[in-house]
């Protein structure tokens, strides 16, 4: 495939309504709970992206059938039969490693290569491995490959995380419903998508309690109890959050449809907070606004904090703010190669260790810039969709690992933008 580009038109205006996907981070993990069922399970409103191409490899490789129709996905793991998943898939996908917790569930082993350094962090799996070690998993590492085994078992432990990390609280999960007797998680993460999981696996036989709290605990079943089962994936509350940033920035009205506002609690107040309307109901939520935005200071942290996910694009509305603004990263140590693409289309950022000082400036201006990220490069267009003149966005790979049809979408809305080869 030729590689692509984004070309957007600046002085464009973003109204209207647009359906959000199904939540990415958690249709990967639904995924790879359905190796617990052994047989076909569906899974509904999964997204059309890239990343689920990846996963989908993943469950194949690993012997699974997996079909898709639309927003549908069919899975059929009771034919799966290995437990190697290796680094070609990895490397292109960290979250490849959420087959290790069920892998260990169904098999009692796995053998997953280890995920690299990537462009956020050094994003260590620490956490997984200590949290699965309470719970008998013994690890060794052979060139690259981390080969879990339990030579005693799996079996239920009080299990304390070092901090509330989302793929660690997964893992977790996914083996302690097969351990023999009680699991605690405690300091466990609390995002929506690990209420998405755990509901999904209790309907497939499990019995876990407390998700979306911080303290979760797993009654462990015999394997052979769990069952395939149909679930539908809840909305992506990052992709509802990154265009309401993109209602936020040019005024709107513009709304999200097919996302629970609960999800954004956090990130709708910090609209509020730049001058923002917003009006939720149900599984909408509407953004306008009629005066200048506003400064505001923000800090990400474990949901229900603000989201790191969110981070580039509230970067974006306030290097356009009337004042200036500090954004401090907590949860990745590196995930500010944003500031300077935005720096290039003349946005005034000095940053200072996990801190960035934002001032304000007038007016962005159209440039060639380089999604360093996916959520850096869906802020990316965005911001050339206000900037003045032409901004071509490079490597946009990033962006179709995450949002479906994001060009057709923000036509719909109104922007003037268009996919090219190079
Ligand atoms: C998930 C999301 C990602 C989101 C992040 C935080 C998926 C596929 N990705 O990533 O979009 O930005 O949650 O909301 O769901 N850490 C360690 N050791 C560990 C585990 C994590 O040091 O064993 C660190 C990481 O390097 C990072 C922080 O903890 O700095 C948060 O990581 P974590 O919550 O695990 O995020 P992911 O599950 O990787």
């Amino acid at each position: 495939m030729s590689k692509e580009v984004i070309v957007v038109r600046g002085n464009s205006t973003l109204t209207g309504e647009v359906r959000i996907a199904g939540a990415k981070n958690s249709a990967l993990k639904l995924m790879a709970a359905t190796l617990l069922g052994q047989g076909p399970s569906t899974l509904h409103n999964v997204p059309v992206i890239s990343d689920i191409e990846i996963m989908s490899e993943v469950l194949t490789t690993l012997g699974a059938s997996v079909e898709r129709d639309g927003h549908d996905l069919f899975i059929d793991t009771a034919a799966v039969d290995r437990c190697v998943t290796p680094y070609e898939l990895v490397s292109k996908m960290r979250a490849s490693i959420s087959v290790l917790g069920p892998l260990i569930g169904r098999f009692g082993a796995a053998r997953v290569a280890m995920p690299g350094g990537c462009q956020i962090g050094a994003r260590k799996i620490d956490m997984h491995l200590v949290g699965l070690e309470m719970l008998g998993v013994k690890f060794d590492v052979d060139h690259g490959v981390l080969i879990a085994s339990t030579p005693n078992g799996l079996n239920g432990a009080h299990v304390v995380l070092e901090f509330p990390s989302v793929g660690a609280t997964e893992n977790m999960l996914m083996a302690a419903v097969a351990a023999k007797g009680h699991t605690v998680i405690e300091n466990a993460a609390r995002e929506p998508e690990i209420v998405d999981l755990c509901d999904m696996l209790n309907s497939m036989g499990c019995k876990i309690s407390g998700a979306g709290a911080s303290s979760i605990e797993i009654e462990g079943v015999e394997l052979d109890d769990l069952h395939p089962c149909e679930h539908t994936t809840v909305g992506d509350r990052i992709e509802a959050g990154t265009f309401l940033a993109g209602g936020a920035l040019t005024g709107g009205p513009l709304t999200v449809v097919g996302i629970d506002p609960s999800f954004l609690k956090m990130s709708l107040l910090k609209f509020e907070a730049m001058g923002c309307k917003i009006e939720a109901q149900a599984d909408r939520i509407t953004i306008s606004r009629d005066h200048p935005l506003s400064p505001t200071d923000i800090q990400t942290l474990p949901h229900p904090g603000f989201p790191t996910d969110l981070q580039a694009q509230f970067m974006l509305l306030a290097a356009l703010a009337d004042g200036i603004s500090v954004i401090t990263e907590n949860v990745f140590e590196n995930r500010f190669m944003f500031a300077a693409e935005l720096m290039r289309m003349g946005a005034d950022i000095t940053l200072e260790e996990h801190h960035a000082i934002i001032r304000g400036v007038k007016r962005l201006q159209g440039a060639p810039v380089s999604s360093t990220d996916l959520r850096a490069g869906a802020a990316l267009v965005l911001a050339g969709i206000v900037a003045e003149g032409y901004t071509t966005v490079y490597e946009i790979g990033h962006i179709d690992r995450g949002y479906e049809d994001y060009v057709g979408k923000l036509s719909s809305l109104g922007a003037d933008l268009e996919r090219r080869s190079l």
